[in-house]
């Protein structure tokens, strides 16, 4: 017994303890019910009777001293703030968090893709435009009520200059800078005055789409949006054209494809109807081609243009546009 006391009051003395994970184990070899102080207790109803007393203060000591231990180690780990873990230097480096693209981006680069596989190419105006390219050199007559307050935001320094309602004005800037034939993309974002709702913004992005040349009909823009719905939605998308106005396009269309949600049954989506309106398009004015100086006796054309925003909420299924505006880590996250 005397020699046990000894042996264990030297380990207590050079015991080194640094981490909670060594604190843990001190616990369980010396305090714990099974430790080896719990054993000298049992050891000690052999001892004879005229020894307890001396025994009996020793074992208590050594407790004590066990307990202290403990408790100032405990205290001084805690102090330094950490329950020091080992630090392994060989393990690797827990893997970089990359970002995601922006689903109106990723929208735009699909049309882009799609359109240049019919030979399309992209070309790209200001955002910050005159009257000529937004409105007059797209036949808007003088009082459009397009051209009013509520729809533009005019630039006051000079009120020729405003944000451009629609990237109808790049096909203005490519009929004035090129000859056809011409088969063009206008990407870009645009401005307007509106109220913003879970359905409308005032900036948003649109594409906008220009084909120019000898012998363009009617059946060429609807052979050519119907592949694009096909490429973009699935090879089970019908679309279906309804007579429309725009001042730059006559004839003009908008196109509505089968619902993406119910395939054309009808649902809560298209709101029983079966389809979604997705674009606008129609033939180039001839007024449109001559103010450009381009022969319209000569050449015809067709034009479209459609909401990138309103394509990616219907793609993924985003019920309030304002998601695509407020980086929102949570909501971009679903896209990588
Ligand atoms: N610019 C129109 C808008 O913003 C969309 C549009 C309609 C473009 C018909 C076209 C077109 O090229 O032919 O609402």
């Amino acid at each position: 017994m005397k020699d046990l006391i000894a042996h264990i009051s030297k380990q207590l003395a050079e015991i080194d303890i640094v981490t909670s994970g060594q604190l843990e184990d001190f616990k369980l070899t010396y305090l714990s019910k099974k430790g080896k102080i719990s054993l000298l207790f049992t050891e000690f109803k052999n001892v004879p009777n005229d020894q307890k007393k001396l025994y009996g203060e020793e074992i208590n000591k050594l407790k004590q001293q066990a307990t202290q231990l403990y408790e100032d180690k405990k205290a001084s780990l805690k102090k330094a703030g950490l329950s020091k873990k080992v630090v392994d230097y060989t393990m690797s480096a827990s893997p970089l968090k990359i970002g995601s693209r922006h689903p109106v981006s990723l929208i735009r680069r699909e049309i882009v893709d799609i359109f240049a596989r019919l030979g399309f190419t992209v070309m790209e105006g200001p955002e910050i435009e005159d009257d000529w390219h937004v409105f007059t050199g797209l036949n808007f007559p003088k009082e459009h009520p397009a051209r009013d307050m509520q729809d533009t935001f005019f630039i006051h320094v000079n009120p020729d200059h405003l944000l451009r309602t629609h990237t109808s004005s790049v096909q203005v800037r490519a009929m004035e800078q090129e000859r056809p034939p011409i088969r063009k993309i206008f990407p870009g974002r645009v401005f307007r005055n509106e109220a913003i709702s879970a359905r409308s913004h005032c900036i948003f992005h649109q594409v906008e789409g220009l084909y120019i040349d000898t012998n363009v009909s009617f059946a060429d823009l609807k052979q050519t949006l119907l592949y694009f719905s096909k490429e973009l939605f699935g090879s089970d998308t019908q679309i279906r054209l309804r007579p429309s106005f725009f001042p730059f396009t006559e004839p003009s269309a908008e196109m509505d494809i089968s619902c993406t949600i119910c395939g054309g049954k009808g649902c809560n989506v298209c709101k029983y109807t079966g389809f979604l309106e997705i674009l606008g398009c129609g033939m180039v004015d001839p007024a449109v081609l001559e103010s450009a100086g381009i022969d319209s006796k000569i050449y015809t054309g067709f034009a479209f243009g459609m909401g990138i925003e309103r394509i990616a909420m219907l793609k993924y299924q985003i019920k309030d546009i304002r998601y695509l505006f407020e980086n929102d880590i949570r909501f971009l996250n679903q896209f990588s």
